[in-house]
């Protein structure tokens, strides 16, 4: 009943009510941290920062990384006073400065890295950082490199407009900080609309500023094939136009500007199904349909052996051209339709003993896994491949998109299976007025309470596919929605108090306008000085 008047009140407040308040549906925090930190103890005491003078101080390990996240905090730092100046109410007096609680001005942020820099993010990587900034101190630490980006997107967050809008403030804080789960991701679909350089860039941002650390470029599908490769150029006659097309240095492009913000690049050439823009370039791949559907082509051909020599070449190169020891297979929705009606595909089938297509399925992607893994990749494949049966070996990563996330989680751990989850995550799937709300409310621990159980689930990713976003509109749908997801994997199991969330979200959000994420509106009615 307390439930349901929640729910009641809920929408009355997003449809038109007749009584409303002046002024923001909610008020944005100021200088609050998102994903919220493991534990962060935060005082009225409070120092001033100039953009102008304020400095990092580096007296551990450095390298490129490290030196590169600074320049773009420093600017980070410099825009957001610039932007904000000149919008603040300068009727404000600066009282602030006479208040008890001031307590100087802020030099520089000493930053020590205890560890020399590793190349590349992995999923193992240490993401811990401690954050102190007190009445004598102001120092980030951390063990990686991968700490100290994170615990500078936190110290960035930790700034907020003085109320005379003159210069920025900080609150003295200290916070241990380290993620929940390991594998946070964002699937961005580059085929079914083309997404450019630019605003894939812009994204890669997004997930730095969310602490998100996995991109997985959803590269190709049916639609369209933008990914140039180095074996076969011509397969790109499958892209929509000669400008829609990531050439190999685009590709390294993003792979170095999300290494340098701790981001690892996971592709995905999904198969057999999900190709019909393979057949552009080579249409003997695909399986010949007869019957309704002759003339037509269908999923990857299981039956040639030519066809292997193709693919597992091309994976040669993808595990070469990506240097993330995790290759998605996909091997998601593959349609039987064409195959039932190709006489060869039903005799081949008679003679190996397979009485369903599922096992012709299983057969092309056992062959496919065992060439991954003999590349020493290790396979992610779409929850299809577990449920129909197929023999995966250990370590395979079991990617969970569609129906009871519970029930199948928990088959897929009890078989010793790693996990990621998604199907709460689909930002494709739109509802009215801060939605962003549902994705929040997912929590991919409540399929059990075994410890060991719940370890295999590795993290998750929220999906955005491509069928009605292109570069006009891709970012606001991701941004902030993605943020919700962000916060699930990152913060400790007990974040959960939405009012709360609901008020960081409403900073949140600005902040990344503030730094050119055209991230939309969260929570209805409000403003956005950025
Ligand atoms: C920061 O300090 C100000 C001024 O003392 C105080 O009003 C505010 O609540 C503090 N913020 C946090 C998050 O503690
Ligand atoms: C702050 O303190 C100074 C000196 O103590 C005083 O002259 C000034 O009027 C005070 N400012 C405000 C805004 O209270
Ligand atoms: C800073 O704050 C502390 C309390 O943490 C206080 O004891 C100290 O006097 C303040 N220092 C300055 C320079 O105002
Ligand atoms: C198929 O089954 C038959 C009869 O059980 C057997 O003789 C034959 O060796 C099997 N073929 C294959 C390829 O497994």
């Amino acid at each position: 009943m307390h439930k349901f008047i929640l729910v009641f009140s809920a929408l009355l407040t997003l449809s038109s009510s007749y009584i409303v308040d002046f002024g923001p549906v909610v008020k944005a925090t100021k200088g609050s941290i998102w994903p919220h930190p493991k534990t962060i103890v935060s005082t009225n005491y409070f120092r001033t920062l100039r953009p102008s003078t304020f400095d990092f101080e580096t007296i551990g390990y450095k390298c490129d990384i490290l030196q590169s996240a600074i320049d773009r905090y420093k600017q980070i730092i410099v825009v957001h006073l610039r932007r904000l100046r000149y919008k603040a109410d300068s009727s404000y007096s600066n009282k602030w400065r006479n208040s008890s609680e001031f307590n100087g001005s802020m030099e520089a942020l000493k930053v020590d890295l205890k560890k020399s820099c590793e190349k590349y993010p992995h999923l193992d990587m240490d993401e811990s950082y401690d954050l102190k900034i007190s009445e004598n101190q102001a120092t980030l630490s951390a063990e990686s490199i991968w700490g100290v980006l994170r615990g500078l997107e936190s110290f960035s967050q930790l700034l907020y407009l003085s109320p005379d809008g003159r210069t920025l403030l900080v609150n003295e804080t200290t916070i241990f900080d380290e993620p929940r789960f390991k594998h946070r991701g964002l699937l961005v679909d580059t085929s079914r609309h083309f997404i450019s350089m630019s605003t894939l860039e812009r994204i890669l941002d997004g997930m730095a500023y969310n602490k998100l650390n996995v991109f997985h470029w959803h590269i190709v599908d049916d639609h369209s094939f933008p990914y140039q490769s180095v074996k076969y150029p011509e397969m790109t006659r499958g892209a929509y136009h000669p400008s829609m097309i990531y050439s190999q240095k685009d590709v390294a492009d993003i792979i170095e500007y999300a290494r340098l913000r701790g981001i690892r690049v996971m592709a995905e050439f999904d198969t057999p199904g999900h190709t019909a823009s393979w057949g552009a370039s080579h249409p003997e791949l695909l399986t010949k349909c007869y019957g309704v559907y002759t003339g037509k082509l269908g999923p990857i051909n299981p039956i040639l052996d030519e066809n292997y020599d193709f693919i597992y070449s091309l994976y040669d190169e993808i595990v070469d051209v990506f240097p993330d020891k995790y290759v998605h297979l996909g091997g998601d929705e593959v349609g039987f339709e064409c195959w039932q009606t190709n006489q060869d595909i039903l005799n081949y089938m008679k003679q190996y003993n397979m009485t369903s297509f599922v096992q012709l399925e299983e057969f092309y992607i056992q062959k496919l896994i065992d060439k991954v893994a003999s590349l020493n990749a290790i396979p992610i494949v779409w929850q299809e491949v577990f449920t129909n049966g197929v023999r995966l070996p250990k370590g395979t990563i079991v990617h969970v998109w569609t129906g009871d996330r519970r029930k199948l989680l928990l088959k897929i751990t009890e078989q010793k299976l790693p996990a990621l989850l998604s199907s709460c995550w689909y930002l494709d799937h739109l509802s009215t007025g801060g939605d962003w709300v549902k994705f929040y409310n997912c929590e991919p621990h409540d399929f059990t309470v075994k410890e060991d159980l719940r370890k295999l689930v590795l993290g998750g990713e929220a999906c955005m596919w491509s069928e009605v976003v292109d570069d006009s509109n891709v970012i606001q749908r991701i941004f902030p929605r993605a943020s919700a997801t962000a916060e699930k994997l990152w913060s400790p199991m007990n974040v959960v108090d939405i009012e709360d969330a609901k008020s960081r979200m409403e900073e949140h959000y600005c902040r990344m306008r503030l730094r050119n994420i055209n991230a939309q509106p969260p929570s209805g009615p409000g403003l956005c000085l950025a």
